[in-house]
């Protein structure tokens, strides 16, 4: 009986280290739709889904099942060919994150914000 407690109790732990984990703040990607509305909409529709660019709401289905944040991030910055770049435009203050474990990554705010509001609308199941 004593043992069972103990395993539940390990397992009760777990559920709580799990509600734990790090949720993305709900105001980020908030102001991300807002943002991409102002900057990114235009080109690849107002729910993302395309225009005269990509859909944006598949890119999970790029990569290995998680959504590609390195690419994703690189073509903000970078841009494409008929895609402009938007590191030059002001994005907000730099902010550190942790994209790959380990590697504190400099990004702008409001960049930050966009790529997190994409990471929200992605439809891996269609
Ligand atoms: C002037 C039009 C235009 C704007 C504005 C624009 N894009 Fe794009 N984007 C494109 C085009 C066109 C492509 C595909 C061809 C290329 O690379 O130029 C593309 C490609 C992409 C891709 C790669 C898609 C894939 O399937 O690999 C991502 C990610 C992306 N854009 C994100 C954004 C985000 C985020 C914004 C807003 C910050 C944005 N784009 C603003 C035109 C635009």
């Amino acid at each position: 009986m004593e043992r069972r407690t103990a395993a539940l109790t390990m397992m009760l732990a777990s559920l709580g280290l799990a509600a734990c984990s790090p949720a993305p703040e709900p105001s980020i990607p908030a102001r991300g739709a807002k943002l991409f509305q102002q900057t990114c909409a235009a080109c690849h529709g107002a729910d993302g889904r395309g225009g005269s660019a990509p859909d944006l709401t598949r890119l999970i289905m790029d990569g290995s099942g998680t959504f590609p944040s390195i690419e994703t991030l690189n073509r903000m910055h970078e841009g494409g060919d008929a895609m402009p770049a938007f590191r030059d435009l002001a994005l907000g203050p730099t902010v550190v994150v942790e994209i790959e474990e380990g590697i504190g990554t400099p990004v702008p705010e409001d960049m930050l914000a966009i790529w997190r509001y994409l990471e929200t609308i992605q439809r891996p199941d269609l």
